[in-house]
């Protein structure tokens, strides 16, 4: 069985709240529903922190336990973060960027991720069907 964490960084913990014309009216919660009824044979690890330093330990912790992949949403670490960036180097746990918006079709100062350089792919601008491809990939990979 494939271990598999869903991270998601700061303000995340509000979707369904927080702007929906960019992030929909889904909660976290129903987004960790839709992964765990689509992927039965996945163990999911979910996770969500406001606190840069709280995802950094919980990326090393990943790395100690064991896990065979990560889908990240840094939010706006993505765009600030080598302190992520670092931990997702350390670890070496395949890992793809999710985005629910088309951070390119926004401002500027989103165009750059920092935490992209250390995964495999990016994924932005499908709502939470990103993080489903994500999964996919990570399953397909070994
Ligand atoms: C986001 C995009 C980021 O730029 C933003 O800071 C977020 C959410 C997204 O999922 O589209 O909080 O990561």
């Amino acid at each position: 069985m494939k271990r598999i964490a869903v991270l998601n960084g700061p303000n995340l913990d509000r979707l369904g709240k927080r702007q929906p014309e960019l992030y929909g009216s889904q909660t976290l919660e129903d987004l960790e529903n839709q992964l765990q009824a689509a992927f039965t044979d996945v163990d999911f690890m979910f996770f969500q922190s406001n606190h840069e330093g709280a995802l950094v330990s919980k990326i090393s912790k990943l790395a100690d336990e064991g896990c065979d992949g990560i889908v990240f949403n840094p939010a706006a670490y993505s765009h600030t973060s080598i302190a992520l960036r670092d931990a997702l180097g350390g670890a070496k746990i395949p890992t793809i960027e999710v985005h629910i918006s088309n951070v390119h079709k926004r401002e500027r100062f989103r165009h750059h991720s920092h935490t992209a350089n250390e995964s495999i792919g990016v994924i932005a601008g499908l709502g939470f069907k990103g993080y489903h491809y994500a999964v996919q990939h990570l399953i397909e990979l070994s």
